[in-house]
């Protein structure tokens, strides 16, 4: 192959890459120009390069990404189709990441861009893994959240210190920058659940990390809306679950078990009205409060266990079919173990705590294969 002059030329104005941006993008079409340009004068002198991670977002954000990359090979895009969720797209694209340094951060311009050389420049210490863009520190702040979120925040942060080995103020961050082989080390152990990557990447290692902190003030968003919903807190939850027990019962499991307790609640508010309030016979009240709580339970875990496998319209019925005729079995199979236990002499409320978690987990074996199994 012989290199033209032309080509010598190209090769020496691209610097080698040495701070790869990883973005993830749900319908950020407005904001993804302007985050590169805003890059462009921060990183200038640095080699960088930033990867959209779009979930093939309805308002063609990847196509425009893909144009801007056309014009400017530093701007990439990994298009995911059929998939949704933060964690996983930062995950992937920090694995596309070409740099040794990955910064992961919105697109939606709330996380202020201006601090990115302060976090790098701590880099240059060896022994720093990871950098937190920190709304807790000195230099940061809320902004204009409303006192609401400024409240769950703050109560998910304590949770979440909970799971936590190392010390930060602000783990809930989603800015933050650190050494790609620490992705790498920590992928076999992450949860990749929902939007909290950063606790999940702390949490995966097996060590202590050096973490450092950069302050910055949340910003307000100007184009595009958050698709932070109450899904967001559940995921959390079940992240938590997953980082302290997760290694002994699956959360998954964990989750279908919380439906079932919400289930027992509703079964009972069916019963009382029907039963107590409304003067009806006690079977019809017990047969409409199973099917009632039933019908809840099946849209919960359609909604919140199974969000990743979601039913939607035609086969939402046969799954609901098949969910009330599985749990069906389960009752007959819980009846059974707890009057045999009990008839054997066993304590009574043994014998129907054995049967509850005998139905629970035959529930939960079933309807995974047949509501919920990829067929
Ligand atoms: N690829 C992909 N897939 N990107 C997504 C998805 C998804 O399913 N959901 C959201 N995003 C992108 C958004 O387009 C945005 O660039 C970024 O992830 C953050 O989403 P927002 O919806 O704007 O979240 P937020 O502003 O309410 O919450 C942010 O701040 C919190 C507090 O620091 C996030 O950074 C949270 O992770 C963070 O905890
Ligand atoms: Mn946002």
């Amino acid at each position: 192959m012989t290199v033209t002059t032309e080509t010598k030329d190209a090769m020496a104005s691209v610097r080698p890459i040495r701070v790869s941006i990883v973005s993830p993008t749900y319908n950020e079409r407005g904001n993804v120009g302007e985050l590169a340009r805003r890059l462009d004068a921060v990183l200038g002198a640095t080699g960088w390069e930033v990867i959209f991670v779009d979930d093939d977002s309805p308002d063609g954000t990847a196509a425009l990404v893909h144009e801007m990359g056309r014009a400017d090979p530093r701007v990439r895009c990994l298009h995911r189709v059929g998939r949704r969720g933060l964690s996983s797209a930062v995950v992937e694209g920090a694995l596309a990441a070409s740099g040794d340094l990955v910064v992961v951060i919105d697109a939606d311009l709330q996380h202020d861009e201006t601090i990115i050389p302060k976090m790098l420049v701590h880099f240059d210490d060896a022994a720093v893994d990871l950098v937190v863009g920190s709304r807790h520190v000195e230099g940061g702040g809320l902004g204009e959240w409303g006192a609401a979120r400024v409240g769950i925040s703050q109560f998910a942060t304590v949770l979440a210190k909970f799971v936590l080995k190392a010390d930060i103020s602000d783990p809930m961050s989603g800015f933050f920058a650190f050494r790609r082989d620490l992705m790498v080390e920590a992928l076999p152990n992450l949860s990749s659940i929902g939007f909290k990557i950063l606790l999940d990447m702390i949490t995966s290692v097996n060590r202590r990390l050096t973490v450092r902190e950069v302050g910055y003030v949340f910003r307000n968003r100007i184009e595009g809306e958050s698709k932070l919903d109450n899904k967001v807190i559940w995921d959390f939850l079940m992240l938590l679950a997953d980082k302290s027990v997760g290694r002994y019962i699956p959360v998954r499991f964990l989750s279908f078990s919380a439906v079932g307790t919400v289930g027992l609640v509703v079964h009972f508010a069916v019963l009382t009205l029907m039963f107590k309030l409304m003067g009806l016979p006690f079977f019809w009240g017990q047969t409409a409060a199973t099917f009632v709580a039933m019908t809840t339970n099946f849209l919960m875990n359609n909604e919140l266990t199974y969000s990743d496998r979601k039913l939607r319209g035609r086969a939402m019925l046969k799954g609901w079919a098949s969910f009330v005729a599985a749990c069906s079995i389960g009752a007959v199979a819980n009846v059974g173990v707890a009057e045999f236990l009990y008839a054997g002499d066993a304590e009574w409320a043994l014998s129907a705590l054995a049967g509850i978690v005998v139905g629970t987990v035959w529930n939960y074996v079933a309807t995974a294969w047949f509501t919920w199994g990829r067929k």
